[in-house]
């Protein structure tokens, strides 16, 4: 029984008391963060605003512990004994000496359907008079943050010893492969909003713009189960970068922080391996090596299987229109590029012709060398992309550019174009040429749906693109590992590679397509007759 004095000091006390609690689910079991808890004299190695904690007392579940911690340059420092609770599991601690009148809370661990949800609770009287109101609310504000950072850095602790454990060849703790996507212009996300909303409004362009700059990178749709021609499974999960390509130009920074954090999502998940879809590879890229070293979960930008498609894609459309492929002429748009570099390497070798295009002089002339030097094509490198694809039989357009850069007018009749680039080189708006073939590159057929949560704007939920593919067979391989990465380093030798594997999975060049419209074998004959009848007229109007 308390006395009425103490009985007035309690109540004070109480009307004085902040609360705070914080949650968050870490995707681990809750004997692993138990571990970690446990280990409180490592927490300062990891946790930034720990700068002590070691553990002063032990007599079997209970701890005393000693602390000080540093947020916003103030210091705090207590004493606090720990008691651990079985089977829940919780541990409660209350100061016992320290620079808060009272300090207490617990540690509680849930399951969880992605992992352990874990709560922290903290109750505190400040009881600082004078300055009471202001310091009240401010050191709350720093104990929130500490407690945040703390469950931040135990979830990035877990994370890096299970890569850690990967880079030591232990495949056990990750799964699945991880696709990173965004929106390719503003109309698709408007679309993809339309999609999930029916009634959504579209607010002004400025206002959607700046809330998509500031919304950070999330996962949006997880893949069960993905079932190869070989029987083998794999799962994925399909992060959205909270981007459109315009953005790359004028604020690469801040898309590659995108790109970081939503590989960071794939890392929380224990994915095995992310690809850099679309436009997320250029950020990356931009950046050289960089990201594989703020990230701990292998990449891969899918360039080398989209590289594979696009030259399988053109073999099979030179076939369909009855072109002799090794007397083509052919023109890479975006040719120093990765794409268009592999491209380069492997058609050098099949036709009689390769223009190279870029914008960047130096580039042209170093690819131009390197070819030169080692296949028997013509090999010409220019800056002008009319120039390169007036009289081209075959076109790879593979440029990133934020619009479209080659008129349907520029194509000779009978070319064939296949767009492999994200925004588009060619406009999708034209259609008015019956005489030519332009397809969307790069794009694969798969052995099963692909279904990602969102408008991806593929035609069917059978084709994909070729990063999707890569990565999702570098998945079911198991090939935990940065498979094709950096810019222009993609060799025959690992295009083949890709190749068979692909293959062996029952993936391999979709049909054509140009937007959501399947180009059937009549359309292909049209433009045959076509091209012929235009070629015809050309000659006579020449003589
Ligand atoms: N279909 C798919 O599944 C798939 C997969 C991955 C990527 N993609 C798309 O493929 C394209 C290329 O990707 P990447 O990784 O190879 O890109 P990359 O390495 O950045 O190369 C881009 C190339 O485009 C050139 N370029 C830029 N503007 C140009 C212009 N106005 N005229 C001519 N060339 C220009 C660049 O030359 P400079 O260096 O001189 O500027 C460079 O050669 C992108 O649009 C990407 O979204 C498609």
């Amino acid at each position: 029984l308390l006395d009425s004095k103490e009985a007035a000091m309690v109540k004070k006390s109480k009307k004085d008391m902040i609360i705070v609690k914080i949650s968050r689910v870490i995707s681990a079991p809750k004997w692993k963060i138990l571990r970690l808890l446990t280990k409180v004299e490592e927490f300062h190695e990891y946790m930034p605003s720990v700068k002590e904690a070691v553990i002063i007392k032990k007599r079997k579940r209970r701890f005393w512990t000693r602390w000080h911690i540093q947020v916003d340059n103030v210091p705090i420092h207590w004493v606090e004994e720990d008691v651990f609770k079985f089977p829940r599991p919780e541990i409660s601690f209350k100061a016992v000496e320290g620079d808060l009148q009272e300090f207490s809370g617990n540690w509680r661990l849930h399951d969880h359907p992605e992992g352990t949800l874990v709560e922290v609770t903290v109750k505190m009287v400040v009881g600082i008079p004078a300055i009471k109101h202001f310091a009240e609310q401010y050191i709350k504000g720093i104990i929130e943050k500490n407690f945040t950072g703390m469950l931040e850095s135990i979830e990035s602790r877990l994370i890096s010893l299970r890569y850690a454990g990967l880079k030591k060849g232990d495949k056990q703790k990750v799964a699945g492969f991880g696709v990173l996507g965004h929106f390719y212009n503003y109309n698709h996300m408007m679309r993809s909003m339309k999609q999930l909303n029916k009634h959504f409004k579209p607010p002004s362009r400025e206002f959607i713009h700046k809330l998509l700059e500031v919304t950070p990178s999330f996962k949006i749709y997880d893949m069960q189960t993905f079932k190869s021609k070989a029987g083998v499974t794999t799962n994925g999960r399909f992060i959205l970068c909270t981007f459109i390509p315009d953005m790359v130009n004028f604020n690469t920074q801040a898309v590659y922080s995108k790109v970081v954090r939503a590989c960071k999502v794939a890392e929380k998940y224990g994915v095995g391996i992310v690809t850099l879809g679309g436009f997320s590879s250029v950020a990356g890229e931009r950046y050289g090596h960089q990201i594989a070293k703020e990230v701990d979960i292998p990449i891969t930008t899918g360039n080398t299987y989209t590289a594979v498609l696009a030259v399988d894609g053109i073999a099979q459309a030179a076939k369909d229109l009855s072109v002799k492929l090794k007397d083509a002429k052919v023109a890479i748009i975006g040719g120093t590029g990765d794409i268009g570099s592999a491209c380069a390497r492997a058609l050098a070798e099949k036709v009689r012709w390769v223009t190279i295009t870029g914008r960047t002089k130096s580039n042209l002339r170093r690819l131009r060398g390197e070819l030169r030097r080692r296949h028997k094509a013509v090999i010409e490198a220019t800056t002008d992309n009319k120039k390169a694809v007036i009289d081209a039989d075959i076109i790879i357009a593979c440029a990133s550019v934020s619009s479209s850069i080659l008129d349907i007018n520029w194509f000779k009749p009978g070319a064939i174009i296949c767009d492999v680039a994200y925004p588009k080189n060619v406009s999708y708006m034209d259609t008015s040429r019956k005489d030519i073939l332009v397809f969307s590159g790069g794009l694969s057929s798969a052995p099963a749906k692909i279904e990602t949560g969102m408008d991806m704007g593929l035609p069917s939920q059978k084709v994909t693109y070729g990063c999707f593919s890569e990565v999702i067979i570098l998945a079911l391989e198991r090939r935990y590992e940065n498979f094709s990465s950096g810019r222009g380093a993609i060799t025959l030798d690992k295009m083949n590679e890709i190749r068979r594997l692909g293959t062996k999975h029952g993936f391999g060049v979709a049909p054509f397509y140009w937007g959501d419209k399947l180009i059937t074998k009549a359309r292909l004959e049209h433009i045959k007759k076509d091209a012929r009848i235009a070629k015809q007229k050309a000659n006579k109007a020449k003589k």
